[in-house]
This record gives C-alpha cells, sequence and structure tokens, in this order.
C-alpha cells in the first residue's frame, strides 16, 4: 500500500487507509468504553487490511489529571485492556505518545501556523470557559491551563506526524479533526504539502449505554460498570462486575408482569452484547414477565461469556508490566520510522536545518 508523504492529499478521496486513534489514559475502562470504543476499534482492524495505529494519548491525560500514580496506572491499565481485548501489537502499530518525542516537537511547530482564535472556538474550551463566566467575580480563564487551551494543536500532531487518512472518534472530537485539516491546510499553503487533511469516522451504530443509575454511563457520573474490576484482590473481577450488575436501578414492577424492554437500561445493555436472535427471544422474555433478578442475571451471563476469555490475558499483562512495557518500546520504534522522517521534513520546510555538512 502506498501512502502519501510528500504531497498533501484530501483523506476522503484516497483509496488506501491510514487509521489512528488516540486514548486517554485516565481512569479504569468500563463497559461503555468497551462497547463504544474498544470493540469497534479492534474489530475494523481484525477485518480490514487498512494500516493503523492507536496510541495512549499520556500527553493529552495530564492536562486535566494532576495525580502522577492515576496518570502512570491507568496508562498499564489501558494497555493491559487493548491487549487483552485482541488488540494484536505486531499488526497495529501501538504506542504511547509521550515516546514519540517528534510528536510535541511538531505540535510546537504546528502551534505557528494555528490560529489563536481558531483554539478560541474550541468545544471544550468555551464549556471550560462558561463555567467561569457562569459564576460571580471569576476569571474566565480560571483554572485553565494553556494544555487545555492548545489541545487541540497537540491532537493535531499526533494525526499530521502519520499521515493518518481516517481518525475514528467520539462525536464530542469531530472539531478537533476538523481543526487539525484546518492547520494542515495553513501549513501546506505556507510551506510545503506536507500533511494529509485527515477526515473524522464516527460509527452512528455504536449503542451509549447506560449506567448503574440511569444516566449515560460515564466515568463522571460515577456510575459505571469496570471492564476488568477496579484492581481490587479482595474481591474476584467477575464477582465484581456480578455485583455491579446487580446494582442497575429498574422500576418496582413485580416478577410476572409483563416489561417494557425499550424502558429498560439492562435491555439496552443486554442489545450491546446479544446476536439478533437472542435479543428477539429476550424481548419475548420480558413481554412474559421475566423477574429483574432473572433479567440481571441474563445480563451478567451474557457480558461474561463474552469478556471471560480475556481475563486471564489482562491479568498476566497486569502482572508482567515488563512485557507491557516491551509492546510498547516496539510500537514506539515502529512509529518512529515515521515521526522521524516526517518531523525532518517539517523543519526543513519552515527553514531549520544544518547550515552546513560536517564531516
Ligand atoms: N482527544 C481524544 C479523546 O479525548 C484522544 C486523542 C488524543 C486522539 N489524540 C488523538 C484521538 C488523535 C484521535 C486522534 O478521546
Amino acid at each position: 500500500m502506498s501512502t502519501q508523504t510528500d504531497t498533501a492529499v484530501d483523506s476522503s478521496k484516497q483509496e488506501s487507509k491510514r487509521i489512528l486513534t488516540g486514548i486517554k489514559p485516565t481512569g479504569i475502562p468500563h463497559l461503555g468504553n468497551y462497547v463504544g470504543a474498544i470493540r469497534p476499534a479492534i474489530q475494523s482492524i481484525q477485518n480490514s487490511d487498512d494500516e493503523a495505529f492507536f496510541f495512549l494519548a499520556d500527553y493529552h491525560g495530564i492536562i486535566g489529571c494532576y495525580d502522577p500514580a492515576v496518570i502512570h496506572e491507568s496508562t498499564k491499565i489501558i494497555a493491559a485492556t487493548w491487549i487483552a481485548c485482541g488488540l494484536d501489537p505486531e499488526r497495529v502499530t501501538f504506542y504511547r505518545q509521550s515516546d514519540v518525542p517528534e510528536i510535541p516537537e511538531l505540535a510546537w511547530i504546528l502551534n505557528c501556523s494555528c490560529a489563536k482564535g481558531l483554539m478560541n472556538r474550541a468545544h471544550a474550551y468555551k464549556a471550560a470557559v462558561d463555567i467561569n463566566t457562569e459564576k460571580a467575580d471569576v476569571d474566565p480563564d480560571q483554572g485553565i491551563n494553556m494544555g487545555l487551551f492548545g489541545y487541540p494543536v497537540l491532537m493535531a500532531a499526533d494525526i499530521l506526524m502519520f499521515n493518518a487518512t481516517h481518525v475514528p472518534v467520539g462525536r464530542d472530537q469531530v472539531q478537533h479533526i476538523e481543526m487539525a485539516r484546518d492547520i494542515a491546510g495553513t501549513f501546506n499553503h505556507r510551506y510545503k504539502p506536507l500533511f494529509t487533511l485527515p477526515s473524522a469516522v464516527v460509527d452512528e451504530d455504536i449503542p451509549l449505554l447506560t449506567g448503574l443509575d440511569g444516566r449515560k454511563m460515564s466515568k463522571s457520573y460515577g456510575n459505571t460498570i469496570p471492564l476488568f474490576g477496579d484492581p481490587n484482590p479482595q474481591v474476584s473481577p467477575e464477582k465484581q462486575m456480578h455485583k455491579a450488575i446487580m446494582k442497575i436501578v429498574t422500576n418496582s414492577q413485580l416478577p410476572a408482569e409483563p416489561k417494557d424492554p425499550d424502558d429498560s437500561a439492562l435491555f439496552e445493555i443486554y442489545k450491546a452484547f446479544a446476536t439478533p436472535a437472542e435479543i428477539i427471544d429476550m424481548r419475548d422474555q420480558y413481554a412474559a414477565g421475566i423477574g429483574w433478578g432473572d433479567a440481571k442475571q441474563a445480563l451478567f451471563d451474557k457480558i461474561n461469556s463474552e469478556i471471560a476469555p480475556f481475563r486471564a490475558r489482562y491479568e498476566a499483562l497486569m502482572a508482567n508490566p515488563k512485557e507491557l512495557e516491551e509492546i510498547l518500546q516496539m510500537g514506539a520504534e515502529k512509529a518512529r520510522r515515521h515521526s522521524r522522517k516526517q518531523l525532518d521534513k517539517t523543519r526543513r520546510a519552515i527553514g531549520i536545518r544544518p547550515l552546513a555538512k560536517l564531516k
């Protein structure tokens, strides 16, 4: 497959795909992350010949998380999770952003091709400002660091460094991809067409899971079902998952009362794991008045049948961080074969190069 590195191309017009996506290592992966990001990303790679770059965006992680232990531990947990769930590090270039020093270097260069006004319009920054302006006597930029403000530039560097054509992201990230296109366009026009304009890929079919309390499953609501359990040696990951599922809120309908599956978080999560035939069967069981306890047990069995085979690999990687580190170093080496060249071309394009050849 050929990738264009010297000429800028619009990715939407390119046939060969180079897929790239970043994962922020801040927190413990939950079922919503699995269904919404991990499973679809791994499956889409398994079923195609596309080139793929997946990385842990730890320099993005430190923007909003000042706890070194959390950054360190979640990098380990998230790397182990993706590999345990089937990411093949031979097939995918899988690396840690901070192991590729060319990325922050490129980010600086791109900062100089990025209008400040473009960043003023970023949703995440504007939302933080809005919260401040609602309060009396608070500076609009209070608590906002330059990392948050410039977040889209680092993200542009992540993407443009590898001339990614397709970037799978959640809907909240689409604006960042548009900004990367904008920054690439400015650079290409001003200097040399070095950067491919990437396209965001948003999967419309991906279910958004409801959490334990009926709201959207999200780390910030504390209502999640952890994928491999919280690291807690006293209770097995399987028991932790069972316990969490038993806590999902339901209405107070009694066993034998017919129930509306479309009004039930249990059924919604079940749908994300079951085959079409199993979904039809479960609908019938709701209509026939399955008790909530039994519906929860059925949900646990379904999820567990998919996750249980991954647990041994997960536990082994968590117990042996050396293996994980080796995998990440191999990925960084593969990534740097591209990034060294791309940064070199970029520096030359802007006029930064040796004054003379030294013997
Ligand atoms: N900003 C993304 C998120 O919060 C993570 C990310 C960082 C990313 N760099 C990226 C995603 C590059 C895609 C491409 O989810």
